[in-house]
């Protein structure tokens, strides 16, 4: 069964291993996986920056979302759901968990630069869709940028 529980700073490593494994889901190819592996690394500054919650399933991890609050703007910079428990309902739980989150800190919207091929989750959570954004790992690429009010 899988819950939801903050992540441990020990856990930066397997949760790094986590968004590259989920975010090859989608087919992309080595040289496109290398570019992203800098920005989907977790470190211990993230631990200072951010929240971040854990999709944990027995022990296993299940999925992860990072979320950044700054005055009245919520962020949330990754949600990724391990292959084998996609389409199980994990991302809708760690995106509630990051609208609930969000409020209590005070913002009243919150953004997100979505892969291509994940904006019709974000779609189905209620974000609206607020123009594009650079992507932060390939030059050149944009992402849909969403947007929600809380
Ligand atoms: C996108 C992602 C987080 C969704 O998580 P998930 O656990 O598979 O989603 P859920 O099972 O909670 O689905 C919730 C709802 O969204 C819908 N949905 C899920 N993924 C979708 C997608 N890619 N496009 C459109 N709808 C989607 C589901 O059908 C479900 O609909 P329902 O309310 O009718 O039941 C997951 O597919 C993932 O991690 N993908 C790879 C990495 C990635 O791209 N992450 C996002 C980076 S911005």
């Amino acid at each position: 069964m899988i819950t939801l529980r903050p992540a441990r700073p020990d856990e930066a490593h397997a949760l790094s291993e986590l968004c590259m494994i989920s975010k090859a889901h989608w087919g992309y190819d080595d040289a496109f996986m290398a570019a992203c592996r800098e920005e989907l690394t977790i470190t211990a500054a993230d631990f200072d920056h951010s929240q971040i919650q854990v999709a944990d399933d027995n022990g296993a991890l299940a999925g992860m979302a990072q979320l950044q609050v700054e005055g009245d703007k919520a962020e949330l910079d990754k949600l990724y759901v391990h292959p084998d428990f996609i389409g199980a309902g994990a991302g809708r739980s760690l995106f509630e968990w990051a609208l609930s989150e969000a409020r209590a800190a005070g913002a009243t919207f919150m953004t997100i630069d979505g892969d291509p091929q994940a904006a019709g989750f974000y779609r189905r959570m209620g974000a609206i869709d607020d123009g594009e954004s650079p992507s932060g790992s390939i030059p050149g690429r944009t992402l849909p940028r969403l947007r929600i009010t809380l």
